[in-house]
């Protein structure tokens, strides 16, 4: 395979100089054998710009903090090999969160608020009993479960999503899967009217265009597509029965 040279055209900017516009700043390496995004942008930091902003933690699409635009399309860096890119890439921090700088966003915040939000813990008045055994459940509900908890909360559903990108109160795929999570777990205790207060409304399920580009972009596959129709079924249900 015949040697490259790599371009990386990545935006730059400082939230604490804000006199200096964002801007692109071009950047060229050797590519080499196995590189990913993560190998390219520490090089990057290490032998040419030691003031390049970025996030990464795990290396292996477990953290979810290195998510950004590649191309224009939601990514994950760490997962990212060059040999899948041209030789010219450019590299945007993620929409819709807070830019810290550079290629750097916050979605921490947004994750949290969506928590809160959500009410993502498990509602149930049983008393607390720490001599209990372990409660059993099916292992169909169980799977059902694991699948919305693979959730790495890299926020590429959220970058990607035209409705989070126009109205900052949306709840994004992120936020409907969460809601999902709970409503098929047995423990959880919350009426449909309840989750209907949570995520029927357009900042929830119905202000969805359907453009299913979180299905597309989420980069380990969690059936986004799917937690949302069976979301808004069971909300679509609630608000008939309330008219
Ligand atoms: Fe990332 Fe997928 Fe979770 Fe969205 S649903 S935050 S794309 S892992
Ligand atoms: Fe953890 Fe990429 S560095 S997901």
């Amino acid at each position: 395979m015949a040697e490259r040279s790599l371009t990386f055209r990545i935006m730059r900017y400082d939230p604490d100089m804000p006199d200096v516009k964002p801007h692109l700043q071009d950047f060229t390496l050797k590519e080499e054998p196995g590189m990913t995004l993560f190998v390219v942008l520490n090089q990057l930091r290490e032998e040419q710009d030691p003031t390049l902003r970025f996030d990464f933690v795990c290396r292996a699409s477990i953290c979810g903090s290195c998510g950004m635009l590649v191309n224009g399309r939601p990514s994950l860096a760490c997962k990212t090999l060059t040999k899948d890119l041209s030789n010219i890439t450019t590299l945007l921090p993620l929409p819709v969160f807070k830019l810290l700088g550079d290629l750097s966003v916050d979605t921490g915040v947004w994750f949290r608020e969506m928590s809160m939000r959500t009410e993502a813990w498990v509602h149930n008045d049983d008393p607390f009993d720490a001599t209990a055994e372990e409660g059993r459940m099916e292992n169909e509900t169980a799977l059902k479960i694991y699948e919305a908890e693979r959730c790495i909360e890299c926020g590429c559903c959220i970058g990607g999503c035209a409705t989070a990108n126009l109205k900052p109160d949306f709840i994004g795929a992120a936020g409907i899967n969460r809601v999902a999570r709970f409503m098929v777990d047995p423990r959880d205790k919350r009426s449909e009217l309840e989750y209907f207060e949570v995520v029927g409304s357009e900042d929830g399920v119905f202000g969805c265009i359907g453009l299913m580009a979180c299905d597309d972009n989420c980069p380990i596959g969690v059936p986004l597509r799917g937690q949302l129709a069976f979301v808004r079924r069971k909300m679509a249900a609630v608000g008939w029965k309330m008219r």
